[in-house]
This record gives structure tokens, C-alpha cells and sequence, in this order.
């Protein structure tokens, strides 16, 4: 059988997490392939809302296995507050969560090393959720990593000690002022360690593969969005993995020809945290009253989203990086109400019309070009059918397909399972 991706498009926080956990009951298995716990990924249902971290979507599906795949960083201390939190709703995670061995661990120092390298940047720092990502995947890059399988190793505590103190070394180099405990830090994390033992480590490339000869069907989920990804976001602004298509492959060990459907999720509007370039951004009452209706506050780290207009020429970049095969518009209802909505459908750059996404997208080279289009007014979040939507709604829609030569199959109208409208 064939894997399908799901992909975030814009700069995260498109609403993955809902979308996958909508489309998991058609899958078998649904796998992480990047990120860590600098994810949120948010799922409501039931009245509750659910925000996961490193753990795929599928988890609250009763048949469906979920893979950390070796593309994945986990912090043992994140991981296993996730796994209590779980407990709560009384699931037992052991029989369905496997972690590849392959996968890097985010060390106590890593998250100091992260904190260290923002505080030196002052005001060009990146705005990094500060969960330790950039830090290991640096040393995953620089060889210098430890991995999940070195757990069950006899010299784990060694190499672990190894590879801290040099840490230390590198954190009294950025000459800050960082206050920590390390000693309550590290006995956190191996106590942590001891929980994520109890959860089954596998080759998970393996595993995949023989899944998909024995007919199963993968769902790769995303985190975060293309336009942070490490080789083809808003650089340096941007996150330590492939965000992108690609990384689905190298973090999941499966052959690009296996990929088949790739779903691109964005939403109506554009949002981002932290710092960076943003052409569309608002900085008015209306941007404003987006990040409120939408409730535009980061799950991970509480910051408010900066808001604006949809930026069709980023999202044209991210349909043809990706190959992305079907459109999920999310949030649409929070667009209900506005008189007029803009779409970015070029940029002025350097004195010229383009409308492909530049090397630099700083605000003093690029001046978004607008089309307006009339909104509406109606509540879309008790609607269930294509049908019942608003007609500028559905201009607003077919406006952005005609732009962007994909279908866009499914509108969301609400964070519930329910309120999800396939076209
Ligand atoms: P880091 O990956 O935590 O180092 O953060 C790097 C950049 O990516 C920062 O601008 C973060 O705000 C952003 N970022 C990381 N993870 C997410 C996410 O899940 N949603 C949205 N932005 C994210």
C-alpha cells in the first residue's frame, strides 16, 4: 500500500492535529516524522480538548498504531508528562505508541543550550518555542547525538554525561545570564527516561515498510508548517527540521514512490508566532479581531499569533515544494463577518510585480499586492453541508483554487470533529 501525508502549509498552527484526527479512522498507522515537542497539535472532542506534543493524533483512535519516527527529537521530560496526561482520560498508550529507536533525545542541556543562544541574539533572536530543538538537531547533524536506542545501552549514562558537560561548556561560552538547577534537571530527565522504557522502542523504518507489503495504510503527520522548514522557510527564522514533503521520507525511512495523496492544510487567513517575516501581517483592528475570534494564542507557549490576510503567493510556494494533491481550509468561520477580505496574490518586489516567494521576504523588499473580495456575515459553525455555506464563502474558495491549481476538498467551521464540511 501507499502512504499519504499531512501537511501544515503555512507558518503552523494551520489546525493539523484536528484534520488528522478526522482522517485517522481511514488508517492504520499514522506516524511523526519531525519536530518534537515544540509542536501543539490540538483535537477537540467529546467537550474536551486535547493538545499533543510529541505523540501522533491517531492516539485517540482504538485501532490505529502511532509511530515517532527517526525524523522526531523527544524530550523523555515533555514526553512523559504527555503520556500522564493521557492517563487521565484512562488510556493506556503501551499497546499502540512505538518510538524508533533511531529517534534523538532532547537533553536537560539542549533546552538551557536553546534559552542561551536566543538570550545572546537579543533582538534577532528566532522565537524558538525554546523545547531544545534547534540544539539537537545540531548535534544529530554534527554526529554528536544521543538516540533513543542508546538507552538500552550500558554505557547510556556515560555518554549522556559526555555529551552535557560540553553543553555546559558551550553555555558558559554565550556569556548570559541563565539561571538553572541542572542536578533537579537531570534527575527529572532520568526519571523520565525510566517511564519511556516502559514503552516499546522498534527499527521503525522496518516496521513501516513491512506494514506497507502487508497492505497497511500510513498517514504521515506533519508539524509545524513549510514555511518553517529549515531549507525552505523564512530562513533563519525558521525551525531545525524539513517541515516539508521530503522530510516525511528521511524521517520515516520510506520511499519517496510510496507517497500518494499529500493533504496541504492552511488556513483561511495566515498566522505566525514568533519572530520573521510576514508580508500579510495586520497590524489594525482587523488583525486584531482575527487573533480574538480565532483564539490565536500559541498551545504550546501561550504567545499570541501575529494575524493576516491570506498569503496566496507562500501558499503557491508550499503546494509546489510538497506536491500537495488536496486542499483542508481551516477556520473559515473566523473569517464570518468581516465586509471586505483580502487575498495576497503578488508581491512588489524590488520595484516589480512577482509571484513566486523570493529568497527574502523582509518587509523592506516586499509589498504584498491585494485582491478584495466581499465576505459574509452568516455563523458557518452550525453548518454541516457545502451547500448551506455562504455564496461568498464559496467565491472566497474557488477564488484560491483557481489560484493555486489544487481542490480544496474540506472547509473547517469550528475546533470540533463535527464541525468539519467535505466538499
Ligand atoms: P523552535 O522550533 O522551537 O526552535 O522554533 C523556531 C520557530 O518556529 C519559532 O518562530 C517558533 O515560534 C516556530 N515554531 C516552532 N514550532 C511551532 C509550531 O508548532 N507552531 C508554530 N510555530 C512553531
Amino acid at each position: 500500500m501507499t502512504v499519504d501525508l499531512l501537511l501544515g502549509l503555512q507558518w503552523g498552527d494551520e489546525g493539523k492535529g484536528k484534520i488528522v484526527d478526522v482522517l485517522t479512522s481511514k488508517y492504520d498507522i499514522i506516524a511523526r516524522f519531525q519536530g518534537g515537542p515544540n509542536a501543539g497539535h490540538t483535537l477537540e472532542f467529546d467537550g474536551i480538548k486535547h493538545v499533543l506534543r510529541t505523540i501522533p493524533s491517531g492516539i485517540f483512535h482504538k485501532n490505529a498504531k502511532n509511530i515517532i519516527g527517526n525524523g522526531v527529537v523527544i524530550d523523555p521530560v515533555v514526553f512523559h508528562k504527555e503520556i500522564e496526561g493521557l492517563a487521565k482520560f484512562d488510556m493506556d498508550v503501551t499497546s499502540k505508541l512505538f518510538i524508533s529507536r533511531k529517534a534523538h533525545l532532547i537533553l536537560p542541556t539542549h533546552r538551557l543550550l536553546d534559552a542561551a543562544s536566543e538570550a545572546s541574539k537579543g533582538k534577532a533572536k528566532i522565537g524558538s518555542t525554546l523545547k531544545g530543538i534547534g540544539p539537537t538537531y545540531m548535534d544529530k547533524t554534527g554526529r554528536n547525538g544521543i538516540r533513543v536506542g542508546d538507552i538500552e545501552l550500558e554505557d547510556f549514562k556515560l555518554r549522556y554525561r559526555a555529551l552535557a558537560d560540553k553543553h555546559e561548556s558551550m553555555i558558559a561560552f554565550y556569556d548570559v545570564d541563565l539561571q538553572y538547577n541542572l542536578q533537579e534537571m537531570e534527575d527529572e530527565f532520568f526519571a523520565s527516561i525510566e517511564e519511556l522504557k516502559k514503552l516499546t522502542f522498534i527499527d521503525s523504518e522496518e516496521y513501516l515498510n513491512k506494514s506497507l507489503k502487508e497492505g497497511k495504510t500510513i498517514l504521515a503527520e506533519g508539524a509545524q508548517g513549510s514555511l518553517l522548514d529549515v531549507d525552505f522557510g523564512t530562513y533563519p527564522f525558521v525551525t531545525s527540521s524539513n517541515t516539508t514533503a521530503a522530510g516525511a521520507c528521511t524521517g520515516l525511512g520510506i520511499a519517496p514512490n510510496r507517497v500518494k495523496e499529500v493533504y496541504g492544510i492552511f488556513k483561511a487567513y495566515t498566522t505566525r508566532v514568533g519572530s520573521g517575516p510576514f508580508p500579510t501581517e495586520l497590524f489594525d483592528e482587523v488583525g486584531s479581531a482575527m487573533a480574538k475570534i480565532g483564539n490565536e494564542f500559541g498551545s504550546v507557549t501561550g504567545r499570541a499569533r501575529r494575524c493576516g490576510w491570506l498569503d496566496l503567493v507562500a501558499l503557491k510556494y508550499a503546494v509546489q515544494v510538497n506536491g500537495v494533491t488536496e486542499l483542508y481550509m481551516m477556520k473559515g468561520d473566523v473569517l464570518s463577518g468581516f465586509d471586505t477580505l483580502k487575498i495576497c496574490t503578488a508581491y512588489k518586489y524590488k520595484g516589480k510585480e512577482i509571484s513566486h516567494l523570493p529568497y527574502n521576504i523582509e518587509p523592506e523588499n516586499v509589498e504584498p499586492v491585494y485582491t478584495e473580495i466581499k465576505g459574509w456575515q452568516a455563523d458557518l459553525t452550525k453548518m454541516t453541508t457545502y451547500d448551506e455555506l455562504p455564496k461568498e464563502l464559496k467565491d472566497y474558495i474557488e477564488f484560491i483554487e483557481k489560484e493555486v491549481e489544487v481542490p480544496i476538498k474540506v472547509v473547517s467551521v469550528g475546533p470540533d470533529r463535527t464541525q468539519t464540511i467535505t466538499k
